[in-house]
């Protein structure tokens, strides 16, 4: 039940690909991989409608590294230091984790697509951050028990399953150090957005939705009170929540700190 690896750009040969194309194509391919997904570069944008393919590539990568900048100064910066380790879970292409590394010691920036990994190491490569490929949905194999001082993770939650979310948390708490903080976004559900395929359901799924499964990147829709299931399962309590700026459509951000879990009349809420 539930939906495959969400592993965008997760094909093996990606990162050969990059081995065999000379050094100096290897950023303009990273930037052609990259523009496949809507989830990065806005094809759609009016704005950048009949303009070369170069300049496209260009104005898009600038926009993505302006837009997780100013996301990092929002969200991550006032909880990190130049002394810290931060963990960018899910990293995709690197942008977040280049802009975060200016503001701590060492950004271990970790996705389970080798293949948007070998993208971040062309376009958003710095010497303190450190790229790495996990092979497992659901671990942080190669991240040492209370080695982090802080980790972000944006627009992973929502793409995997209950039983991977749950897990990541768990090991979000192994890796973390004791007085660590996490952010973490997820989407919740709401009378208009209430899931169809919910994993576990039992029910079973039409051709259409499994081939939608495997090839788009889902997004779980979750209620609050599952939300805090896991974090309570994981050893988190909920410090504060609040709903993405420029968003309206149930994306949220939590913070997150280990010991024990508040009760919801204690969380504070901002919207
Ligand atoms: C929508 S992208 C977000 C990328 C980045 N966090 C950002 O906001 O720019 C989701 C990323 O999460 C990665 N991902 C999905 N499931 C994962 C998992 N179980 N473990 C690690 N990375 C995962 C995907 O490969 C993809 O690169």
């Amino acid at each position: 039940m539930g939906f495959p690896d969400q592993k965008y750009l997760g094909a093996f040969y990606i990162p050969l690909l990059f081995q065999l194309v000379p050094q100096k194509y290897r950023r303009n391919l990273a930037l052609n991989l990259i523009a496949i997904s809507p989830h990065y570069f806005g094809q759609h944008r009016k704005s950048i409608q009949n303009i070369s393919r170069q300049n496209f590539l260009e104005t898009e990568h600038k926009r993505m590294v302006n837009d997780r900048q100013s996301m990092v100064e929002r969200a991550v910066k006032p909880y990190i230091n130049q002394e810290m380790t931060v963990l960018d879970h899910g990293c995709g292409p690197g942008y977040l984790a280049q802009a975060a590394a200016q503001y701590c010691r060492r950004v271990i920036a970790v996705d389970i697509s080798a293949g948007v990994i070998a993208c971040a190491k062309e376009i958003n490569s710095q010497p303190n951050i450190t790229y790495l490929t996990e092979n497992k949905s659901d671990r942080l194999s190669q991240v040492g028990d209370s080695s982090i001082d802080f980790i972000y993770s944006f627009a992973v939650m929502l793409h995997v399953t209950d039983d991977v979310c749950e897990q990541l948390l768990k090991e979000f708490f192994r890796v973390l150090k004791p007085q660590g903080r996490v952010i973490c976004e997820f989407r919740l559900e709401s009378p208009e957005n209430k899931n169809l395929a919910i994993e576990g359901s039992g029910k079973k799924k039409s051709l259409f939705q499994r081939v939608l499964d495997k090839y788009t990147l889902r997004v779980v829709n979750r209620p609050l009170e599952k939300i805090e299931r896991f974090m309570q399962n994981s050893g988190f309590e909920i410090v504060s929540f609040s709903e993405n700026p420029g968003y309206s459509n149930g994306y949220y951000t939590f913070v997150l700190k280990s010991t024990q879990f508040a009760k919801v009349s204690d969380i504070t809420v901002s919207v």
